[in-house]
């Protein structure tokens, strides 16, 4: 933000009090756990008294960012910038309003949520899906709408196409969340709701994947040569295809068979590694030369060996799982003549056998990439050779002031 606006952070203290009182958060999160102390909802264990805490720091990361944007030399706000604020600010309206609850006492851990009944359900997964779609998509799209075109070395594609998909991408997603609660005690419209506004999110979410790879129309050379844009093209390609298999699995006929099984597991992590953190490495690539001033990785030969373990094991993974998961579907739902089920859960056990080795292994391959990856970024730190200075990067000489 601080790049893009030309201008500097808006405070001296508040970003160490965001960094540090974010790590203290997890802190009090993860000793819950530990403890048992949790209040039982999925991606929002902490309870009341790490949710207040949590608000505090994300309200001044929130004011924070924005004065930054409010004092910019930049006459216009950067696609990246408009998705970063979209993210730290549904990020806390999500987080109060899905966490809304009173506490046995102010000496007690335990709280009890203000939502009763299934408006509580509904509350949980408008905050989880929009969970992933502003904590796991409008954070990333901002990185890789930064990252791939200052790598690429060409502007975006579309500025205006870019704006529409950010608005589409952000009014769809709100209405998308009930798809995660297909066939309970729901009322059958909010599902129908959920279901129509998935599928229609494909539009925006692919016109985001399109505007990307139109940018690297004139590119491709440097996709076929350099690896770090590569994985921000893979990671397009995988954002594409997530997001057309989550509007698919929004169907309610699609999720009978899908929900409860590795298929759900499959589109995931189709999404968090193969989007989410394929774009982070891109950028980390971009970025670590860049922020300790060196011409260039330490070696593009590892570059390259990260990018084919990553694509090999999100590959081998989410393989393994959508195979196991429409196995283990139609297993469930397999009955014999006289209308009794064909197999036992245990039976459907036994058929995941070879798709959970073939997962473990796709994970380790992953796993392998990432500690290259580091161990890449860490040498480059230490032994890379340093780039002449940018001309942006040269301190102002001011001006002599006549008579000194
Ligand atoms: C158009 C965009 C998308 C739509 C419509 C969508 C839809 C869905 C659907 C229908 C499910 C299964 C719900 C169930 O049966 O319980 C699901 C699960 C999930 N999706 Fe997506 N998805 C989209 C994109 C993504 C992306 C890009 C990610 C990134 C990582 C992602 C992460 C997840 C996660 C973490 C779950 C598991 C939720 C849980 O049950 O804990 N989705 N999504």
């Amino acid at each position: 933000v601080q790049r893009t606006s030309r201008a500097r952070l808006a405070g001296q203290i508040s970003p160490w009090f965001v960094l540090l009182g974010f790590n203290l958060f997890c802190v009090l999160a993860i000793s819950g756990y530990l403890l048992g102390v949790t209040q039982s909802k999925e991606y929002a264990e902490a309870e009341w008294y790490a949710d207040l805490w949590l608000v505090i720091v994300w309200v001044t990361y929130f004011i924070l960012y924005i004065a930054t944007i409010a004092r910019r030399k930049e006459p216009h706000i950067y696609v990246a910038n408009w998705y970063f604020m979209a993210f730290i600010l549904v990020v806390a309206i999500l987080h109060i309003v899905n966490n809304l609850a009173v506490p046995v006492s102010w000496g007690h851990a335990k709280s009890y949520t203000i939502w009763p009944g299934v408006q509580d359900a509904m509350v949980q997964w408008w905050y989880g899906h929009n969970a992933v779609a502003f904590f796991l998509t409008a954070g990333f799209l901002g990185m890789l709408y930064y990252y791939l075109p200052v790598r690429a070395q060409r502007p975006i594609f579309s500025y205006r196409l870019s704006i529409l998909s950010f608005w589409g991408i952000t009014f769809f997603y709100m209405w998308a969340g009930s798809h995660h609660l297909h066939y309970t005690a729901l009322p059958h419209w909010v599902q129908t709701l959920g279901m129509t506004f998935s599928v229609m999110l494909l539009v925006p979410s692919w016109a985001s994947a399109g505007n990307a790879l139109l940018t690297l129309n004139g590119a491709w050379h440097k996709v076929r040569d350099d690896a770090t844009l590569r994985f921000m093209m893979a990671a397009v390609v995988f954002y594409g295809l997530s997001t057309f298999e989550g509007s698919f699995l929004a169907i309610r006929p699609v999720n009978s068979l899908s929900h409860y099984t590795d298929w759900t597991v499959g589109h995931v992590h189709a999404g968090a590694l193969g989007w989410v953190a394929l774009i982070t490495f891109g950028s980390l690539y971009t970025l670590v030369p860049s922020l300790w001033k060196r011409e260039r990785m330490y070696s593009a030969t590892l570059v390259e060996v990260h990018f084919w373990l990553a694509i090999a094991g999100t590959l081998i993974y989410a393989f393994a799982m959508w195979n196991s998961g429409i196995i283990q579907g139609l297993m469930w739902r397999t009955y014999t003549e006289d209308g009794a089920l064909a197999y036992s859960f245990v039976d459907s056990l036994v058929a995941m056998y070879p798709y959970y080795i073939a997962r473990a292994f796709g994970g380790l391959l992953f796993l392998l990439g990432a500690v290259v990856g580091c161990y890449n970024m860490w040498m480059t730190v230490q032994s890379a050779p340093l780039a002449a200075p940018r001309e942006a990067d040269v301190p102002v000489v001011p001006a002599t002031i006549p008579g000194e």
